[in-house]
């Protein structure tokens, strides 16, 4: 019988860290240089590629998302395209970073979420490691919840795992990433006795590509161009601030099932100009994540670092500094990460981690009774 090869831990790893979020946008892939010292996990990045859906795995894993219907085979069928499609990017990103699969030690990869429950603690994420390691030939980490599910948590969000890990602990930070989700994390530094926290807060870019899409056949506002000349709808505006979910204390994850279509409808599906409505749902987003900042995250955190896609709406972003006077807001290319790849750099390292056996605490994010080691490890 075959052994299975077991790589050796070694101090320096080349990793590949794979996601595709919420906004069922791309896959995007990045390569990172992951050194383990002193118990830190430093993250270099060294290059990245995107690949868009083919309109047949777009469709299918939309389908899925958002119909309640969606039948168990349409559910493994999708699994099995996604998988595969998973793999062969990851083969071209491989030629494109001109190194071959024996240059690479781990991937770590999330998957798609296709539903995620708080209140019920399930969440399923499509996109198998065993098939993506078989084929690729490289060891693959993945389904990275289901550890914090079983310590009682969530399973989202992770990412203060990884922020704290990725960002530096001289003075307090607040990090944004604006996904399809907005999430938000709490790193204390390291002389404060405040422990590190994050939670969803509420809509990231997931209403404004619903709208962009629904109203102008555009997957995004690109830079934010219709937002900034639309009007905020005042009314409109009331009703949404009202929104339970913005205004609930953490610990509190989101996603799809809740900011998805019947939201849209609710809100977003009157007269109005279509410009309008962006701008509108542009102004919401904005305000719910500067009113989660100001209620939820100690005031100790005045400088705020964002990463997700959204950090590249203009619009979006002028409307969050001026909803955060105070602040000071960049986006996370000042600590050597493109906003777009935090999350890859997010898998990488919670990949490394469940190699080498380290456990994560995410008892105050997402009410986990434990900390525990996330993933599932798949030998090549
Ligand atoms: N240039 C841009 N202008 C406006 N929005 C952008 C831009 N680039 C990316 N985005 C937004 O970011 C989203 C993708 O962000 P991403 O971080 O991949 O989210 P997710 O993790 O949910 O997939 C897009 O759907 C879009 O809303
Ligand atoms: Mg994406």
């Amino acid at each position: 019988m075959a052994k299975v090869q077991r790589k050796k831990k070694k101090p320096a790893r080349l990793v590949l860290g794979v996601n595709s979020g919420t906004s069922v946008d791309a896959l995007d892939i990045g390569l990172f240089r992951i050194t383990a010292r002193d118990g830190l996990y430093p993250v270099k990045s060294i290059n990245q590629a995107i690949y868009k859906f083919p309109s047949k795995l777009h469709q299918a894993l939309w389908d899925l998302i958002s119909s309640r219907k969606a039948t168990i085979e349409e559910l493994i069928k999708a699994d099995r395209l996604f998988s595969f499609f998973i793999a062969s990017k990851i083969k071209s990103a491989l030629r494109k970073f001109e190194t071959t699969p024996e240059g690479i030690d781990i991937i770590g990869c999330h998957g798609q979420t296709i539903r995620h429950l708080p209140k019920d603690k399930a969440t399923l994420q499509i996109g198998d490691p065993s098939i993506i390691a078989a084929s690729t030939g490289i060891t693959t980490v993945g389904d990275f919840r289901r550890a914090d599910i079983g310590a009682g948590g969530e399973g989202a969000p992770l990412s203060p795992v990884v922020h704290n890990y990725l960002f530096p602990k001289d003075r307090p930070l607040g990090v944004l990433n604006i996904g399809g989700i907005a999430n938000l994390t709490y790193l204390p530094g390291k002389t404060s006795k405040r422990k590190i926290f994050g939670f969803d807060c509420g809509p990231g870019n997931i209403l404004i590509d619903a709208l962009a899409r629904n109203y102008y056949n555009r997957s995004y506002d690109k830079n934010g161009s219709i937002a900034s000349v639309g009007r905020v709808i005042n009314k409109l505006m009331g009703e949404l601030t009202s929104d339970k979910f913005i205004n609930n204390p953490p610990p509190k994850s989101t996603g799809r099932e809740y900011y998805g279509e019947q939201f849209i409808k609710n809100h977003f599906g009157n007269g109005n100009k279509r410009a309008d409505l962006i701008t509108t749902a542009t102004e919401f987003t904005a305000q719910a994540i500067a009113l989660n900042v100001r209620k939820y995250i100690p005031t100790d955190a005045k400088r705020l670092i964002v990463c997700g896609g959204g950090a590249f709406n203009g619009n979006l972003m002028e409307r969050l500094r001026s909803n955060l006077d105070g602040y000071s807001i960049r986006d996370s290319s000042e600590y050597g990460l493109n906003p777009k790849y935090v999350e890859c750099a997010g898998f990488a390292l919670l990949a490394v981690l469940a190699i080498d056996g380290v456990k994560s605490d995410l008892c105050s994010t997402t009410g986990s009774l434990r900390p525990t080691v996330l993933g599932k490890i798949c030998y090549a």
